[in-house]
Parts: structure tokens; C-alpha cells; sequence
């Protein structure tokens, strides 16, 4: 039996719709546009994709999108000193600094710069640690829209055992506090967890996000498992192009799991999908 495709791209468009009416609605009600800074330093040839479609994906839903691009020469004091400036600027709900940053910055120190309050990407250690604690936080966007696929085809996830394969700040770790949230039993495992493939078959959900391409093969997936690929790994084709693949295998896992988030088309949608619903979350708590 082939498993249900999760359609995170079905799933992103239909959020968009709602999000467009929120955005439309505050702009009725307060005269308010919630806006979203993307500050991008470098010319990484992904970062540059994602933040050219996080704009327009932005202006779409009726958003104000501000652009910041700096040179890889950017100090560590310039960095500081814009954000700074998006923090007190009453335009700007939502600040995102593109990761990676250039090796000499320090990514920990930029990135607990941003008030927390317009932390839309939840990697601020105060919203760490209302996560972690179950209180009210900006919760990371991958990982959320992860959530987001599961409970729209599990509903209840309580009993679950989740692995979450993957121990990044960004996906991982809040994506196993997200789980541990909605009472499954959690397993975080990553590179060093010994037998990897027999933790993974215990799985009624399996969060693969460690970006190597392919590295979840069928047979390691329970029979109607759910898989969640988080990964987006570009690798070389026959014919001389590329194309991308997540981190697990798609058709052996799709021929014994029960469900599956396809790569594309499953979790970055929603990823982005999240970030402006996050946007909007700050923009409302910030008007009241
Ligand atoms: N780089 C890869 N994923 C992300 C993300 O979710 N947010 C930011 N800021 N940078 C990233």
C-alpha cells in the first residue's frame, strides 16, 4: 500500500488564505500592516532563494516586506546597530536574521539582540525557554509547520512514540519539545545514537531532519509510520542536473510508511507559511 502524501504545499496555500484575511482584516479594523525585516548578510547562493521567496511570499498575504542585504564584510557593531534599529521601529513585527551568518559573526549574540517579542523565527533563548517550559512563545517555524501536518492528519498525537532524528537550535530540539507539547514520547537521535536504525523502527512518527540526502532507508520505517522529511539536500542527476531530495529515502519509505511529508512540497511550504502567521501573532500582541 503506497502511504498518504501529506500535502504541505495544499496545506501552506490554504494557511496563506486565512493568514490574508487576518492581515486584511487588522488593516480594516486598526489601520495596521504588520510588517517582516529579513536581514540577510552574504551572498549564499540558499539563503538568497529563501529570502527572495520569504519577500514575496510576504507582500503577497498584504505584509510589508523590508529587505536588509549587507555585505559578507558586514562588522558584527553594523549588525547590531540595524537591528537595534528594526527593534524600535513600530512598522517592523517580525525580524529575521537568515542563517548561517558569516563565520566571524557571532550567530548566538545577533541573534539575542532581537526583542524577543519580534523574534518570529523562535530562536531567541527567551523564547527557548517559554518553549521549553510550555509557556506562550514564538515557536520556531519549521518545526511548527511540521506540527501543523501532523495534527491535521493524526488529530490527537498524545501516546505517540515520536523519534525525532535531528538535534539542531532549529529544528530538533523545538521540534521534540513541540511533540513532548502534544503528549507523544519523544526520542530525540542523531548522528552518534547507537543503532539508529532499530530506535527509528519503534517510530509511530519519524521527524528526519539531518540533512544528509537519503539517509532514512524503508526498511528502518515501522508499517504505517508517519515520516515527516524535513531535509532539502540538492544531489546530482544521470543526466548531468541536480535535483532535491529530503533526508529520507522517498520510495521505499512511501511503499511501507502509512503517511509522508514529500521533498518538495511537504515541509518548506509550510516553513514560510508559518513565518508570516508568526508575523502576524507578533503584530497582534504588540497592538493589543
Ligand atoms: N536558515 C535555515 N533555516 C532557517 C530558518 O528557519 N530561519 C533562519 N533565520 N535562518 C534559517
Amino acid at each position: 500500500m503506497k502511504a498518504h502524501v501529506l500535502d504541505g504545499k495544499a496545506f501552506a496555500a490554504k494557511l496563506r488564505v486565512t493568514i490574508a484575511g487576518h492581515v486584511a482584516a487588522l488593516h480594516q479594523a486598526q489601520g495596521i500592516v504588520p510588517g517582516l525585516a529579513v536581514v540577510l548578510v552574504g551572498e549564499d547562493p540558499a539563503s538568497q532563494v529563501y529570502v527572495r521567496s520569504k519577500g514575496k511570499m510576504t507582500r503577497e498575504v498584504g505584509m510589508q516586506s523590508f529587505e536588509h542585504r549587507l555585505p559578507d564584510t558586514t562588522s558584527e557593531a553594523d549588525l547590531l546597530a540595524l537591528i537595534a534599529q528594526l527593534n524600535a521601529d513600530p512598522a517592523v513585527h517580525g525580524i529575521l536574521v537568515q542563517l548561517p551568518l558569516p563565520g566571524h559573526l557571532n550567530s548566538d549574540l545577533v541573534i539575542n539582540s532581537i526583542d524577543p517579542a519580534k523574534d518570529v523565527d523562535g530562536f531567541h533563548i527567551s523564547n527557548v525557554g517559554l518553549l521549553g517550559t510550555g509557556q506562550k512563545a514564538m515557536v520556531p517555524c519549521t518545526p511548527l509547520g511540521c506540527l501543523m501536518l501532523l495534527r491535521d492528519h493524526h488529530g490527537s498525537l498524545a501516546g505517540k512514540h515520536a523519534v525525532v532524528i535531528g538535534r539542531s537550535n532549529i529544528v530538533g530540539k523545538p521540534m521534540a519539545q513541540l511533540l513532548l507539547g502534544d503528549s507523544c514520547t519523544v526520542t530525540i537521535a542523531h548522528s552518534r545514537t547507537a543503532d539508529l536504525a532499530a530506535m527509528v523502527r519503534q517510530a509511530d512518527i519519524v521527524v528526519a531532519a539531518v540533512g544528509r540526502a537519503q539517509m532514512v532507508p524503508g526498511d528502518w520505517i515501522k508499517p504505517g509510520a508517519t515520516v515527516v522529511d524535513v531535509g532539502i539536500n540538492r544531489i546530482a542527476t544521470d543526466d548531468g542536473g541536480t535535483r532535491l531530495v529530503g533526508d529520507v529515502d522517498y520510495d521505499s519509505c512511501a511503499a511501507v510508511a502509512g503517511a509522508i511529508a514529500p521533498v518538495p512540497g511537504g515541509v518548506g511550504p509550510m516553513t514560510i507559511a508559518c513565518l508570516l502567521a508568526n508575523t502576524v501573532t507578533a503584530c497582534c500582541r504588540a497592538n493589543g
